[in-house]
């Protein structure tokens, strides 16, 4: 009877336990069927088990009745004698507990060892299942006779106790405790407004919030001033940021939207609230479009709802998904050329051009423009056909301007640049001594680091390595300067309110006529505003025909980018080279359809070499199992990209993959967390380049929180190099609320890491 009871126990516990989720979602199926296989072996083994049961309790039956029969009592027997009398049959039983025995011709025959045990049915042994580990790491695993036993997972972690018996069982049921999340339940972590960085099986508290001050032990407060000591007038959701000139300014917090002193929720993070605040600014307006981003708000029929999520923007009663001008009322879809343009908003009415190109904005498109760059030299005579330059000067008579041709002193009439450095191939050495994606022969500063090549003067020598920056006389920084206006030329250095700032450059240091607490790059006057209107795109698998080219839509006057196609991977790279830069932006698939890559990249110096974050939803094989196989997670990924083949087959798959490929790709970090992007979701990313001395940090932000933060990364591969974004097989991509900021201020964390790791090594 022990046996009956044994297999009824064991049964009831086995379907309970399988019933037990299965820890990951993807595998839930397949866990499942083989769990189903398992339990169908299991229970042809308690069938058979049973068969041999019955045929015992048959033989036992008439064993005691042989017994009573002759007068022999088994209970009365000595031991001696009932081994003698009875060792060649089945009585008494001479098998281990619970194992059926046959009597034979020649003696007995004892069945297989019961589930658990292993031996020749006469000697069965415990197996020891703790010998497959099927207890999480760091939780006792108890053998017990049968079976085994897992405790409770350890304190952070939450999972089931396991207990079973057999190895397959033990093997197919391990324990899975997975990591609590304490930092969800603020009430029993850190204290209230701190930061809680959750760890596997446990947290830390970090410092206060952004705007809060104290510690874990006085608890965090609203700080009530700003960091020059004045008092803090801003919002509780804005941050309060000293200028330039030492005045305080108040930003709204990143999820958060306004003009500082009142800020309002911001799904979207395109800088427009989602209610209207009580405010005069434009961005206390009410967003227009509340889940997707759209930074500047276009909304063709006025109708209150803006463009990005109007399906009919124009208002003609025709859906945008059927109208051939999206944005001008056109009933009729009037359309001459056949084209994807309909004949009101076509820039060549007669002349099929999807691509609407108008290089100088005169609204007539490229393809029927005979003056396509606007400086009054008809296309066929012009030697820069898309770059003005009336002068036509051709220093090496090649037939192709100055101001266009990718080697100015060389003859090359087809332009080849086959690395997309915007230097030709007859004269790029790609010898770039100090790495800022200049090559020496044109570098303004051969040994100085200075990707943005900044020449004030314009006396051929780079500001970085010029002693007067505005050859006023001046010297920069030494005697008798240094100059109280570095930038603008002012050699009686006047400065009347005695401020050390010269009347020349007050309030517009670097005189580019957009005041300094505006102005994206206060000390270069070349770059004013982040402007991605003019942008060079990318291929980076040019032969493979796998997918279609990149099309990229740029809004907002530049700050907006939006990629449609479900393509091949690309670039939009802008043409503004950066030393140390501040790069943030939203990111947002505005679909349910596909899982893919988008990011954006840093750093490009030419299309081997850049810096890219990279972000998947799923994890996936890449289809293409040629030149070999690559494997992509879904974490956020921070790569360096310094390819020896340039585009292609290499660097494609090399740019899929989550790891190192030799020659091609660095992963510098991944996100721990290994989560993927969600479907019209918008997150926002802030990036710290310094390539000075390789300083990379990036933190992502899903809504007002902080999701992952890659920490001070240092790499020098890249020292420094253009903006862009990125994009790999997936479409309805938008980056918007794009902003860069000319920054060289080498952040705090920086010192303290370099210290940290020198002490790791000693
Ligand atoms: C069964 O195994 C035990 C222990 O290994 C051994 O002593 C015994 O002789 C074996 N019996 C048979 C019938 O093989
Ligand atoms: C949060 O912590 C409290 C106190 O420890 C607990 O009672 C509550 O169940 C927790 N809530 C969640 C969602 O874990
Ligand atoms: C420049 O970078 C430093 C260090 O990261 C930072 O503290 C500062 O706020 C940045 N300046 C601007 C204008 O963003």
């Amino acid at each position: 009877m022990f046996f009956f009871f044994w297999a009824v126990t064991f049964l009831t516990f086995y379907c309970a336990s399988s019933q037990q989720p299965s820890g990951r979602a993807g595998h839930a199926e397949t866990q499942m069927l083989s769990q189903m296989r398992e339990s169908n072996i299991v229970l042809k083994e308690i069938r058979d088990l049973l068969k041999k049961q019955i045929k015992e309790i048959t033989f036992l039956k008439n064993a005691v009745m042989e017994c009573d029969a002759c007068g022999i009592n088994p209970g009365a027997t000595g031991p001696g004698i009932t081994m003698t009398v009875f060792q060649r049959s089945c009585t008494p039983n001479p098998c281990f507990p619970g194992v059926s025995c046959i009597d034979t011709t020649t003696g007995f025959l004892c069945g297989a060892c019961p589930l658990g045990f292993t031996g020749n049915g006469t000697h069965c042994a415990d197996i020891n299942e703790c010998s497959v580990n099927p207890c999480f790491h760091q939780v006792d695993c108890i053998n017990t006779t049968p079976g085994f036993r897992c405790n409770a997972c350890p304190p952070g972690y939450t999972g089931p106790v396991i207990k079973g018996v057999g190895l397959t069982y033990a093997k197919a049921n391990k324990q899975i405790c997975t990591d609590v999340n304490e930092c969800e339940n603020m009430s029993s972590a850190c204290v209230a407004n701190s930061v809680c960085i959750n760890t596997q099986g446990s947290y830390r508290c970090g410092p206060c919030k952004p705007g809060y001050v104290g510690d874990q032990t006085s608890g965090c407060r609203r700080e009530r001033t700003c960091s020059n000591g004045q008092s803090n007038p801003c919002h509780e959701r804005a941050n309060c940021i000293i200028e330039r000139d030492g005045t305080a300014a108040c930003i709204c917090a990143v999820g958060w939207a306004g003009n500082g002193f009142l800020c309002g929720r911001d799904t979207d993070i395109d800088g427009f609230p989602d209610e209207r605040l009580r405010c005069s600014d434009i961005n206390c307006r009410k967003d227009n479009c509340v889940t997707v981003p759209n930074s500047g708000q276009e909304d063709a029929d006025r109708d209150g709802v803006g463009d990005a999520c109007d399906d009919d923007s124009d208002g003609d009663g025709i859906l945008n998904s059927e109208d051939n001008c999206v944005f001008v009322r056109n009933v009729e879809q009037k359309n001459a050329d056949k084209d994807n343009f309909g004949d009101v908003c076509d820039n060549c009415r007669n002349i099929k051009n999807d691509d609407q190109r108008d290089t100088d904005l005169d609204g007539k498109g490229d393809l029927c423009d005979d003056d396509i760059d606007g400086d009054r030299i008809k296309n066929i005579l012009d030697n820069c056909r898309l770059i003005s330059n009336p002068d036509q000067r051709d220093s090496d008579g090649d037939g192709v301007g100055d101001v266009c041709d990718s080697c100015p002193d060389i003859r090359n009439p087809d332009q080849a640049d086959s690395d997309h450095d915007l230097v030709g191939d007859p004269c790029d050495t790609n010898k770039d001594r100090d790495g800022d994606g200049h090559q020496d022969s044109r570098d303004n500063c051969p040994t100085v680091i200075n990707s943005a090549q900044l020449d004030t003067d314009r006396d051929g020598l780079g500001d970085e390595c010029d002693d007067d920056d505005d050859n006023d006389g001046i010297p920069d920084y030494s005697p008798p300067g240094p100059d109280n206006c570095r930038l603008v030329p002012n050699p009686g250095q006047e400065d009347s309110n005695g401020n050390g700032i010269g009347n020349a450059c007050e309030g517009d240091f670097d005189k580019d006529l957009v005041i300094d607490r505006i102005d994206v790059c206060p000390e270069n006057a070349q770059v004013t505003l982040t402007d991605f209107r003019a942008f060079q795109t990318v291929v980076l698998d040019p032969e493979g025909d796998a997918q279609i080219d990149p099309h990229w839509i740029v809004l907002n006057q530049g700050m907006e980018i939006v990629q449609t196609m479900n393509s091949d991977p690309g670039l939009a790279v802008g043409y503004t080279a950066f030393n140390g830069v501040d790069f943030e932006g939203t990111f947002h698939v505005n679909t349910a359809t596909d899982d893919d890559y988008a990011g954006f990249i840093f750093g490009y110096q030419d299309s081997s070499s850049f810096y890219v974050v990279m972000w998947k939803q799923t994890e996936q094989t890449y289809w293409q199992a040629n030149p070999f196989r690559a494997v992509a997670e879904p974490g956020i990924q921070l790569k360096a990209v310094k390819s020896t083949t340039g585009p292609g087959e290499y660097l494609r798959n090399s740019l899929w993959h989550t790891g190192d490929t030799s020659n091609q790709v660095k992963l510098l970090w991944k996100d721990p967390r290994n989560v993927g992007w969600k479907d019209k979701t918008s997150y926002r990313w802030f990036l710290q380049h310094r390539p000075q001395v390789g300083y990379i940090r990036a933190r992502f932000f899903e809504g007002a929180e902080v999701v992952a933060d890659t920490g001070v990364i240092l790499d020098t591969t890249m020292r420094g190099g253009r903006l862009g974004v990125f994009c790999f097989s997936q479409e309805n991509i938008i980056w918007s609320n794009l902003r860069y900021r000319c920054n060289d201020t080498i952040p705090d964390d920086y010192d303290s890491y370099v210290i940290q790791q020198s002490q790791l090594r000693a």
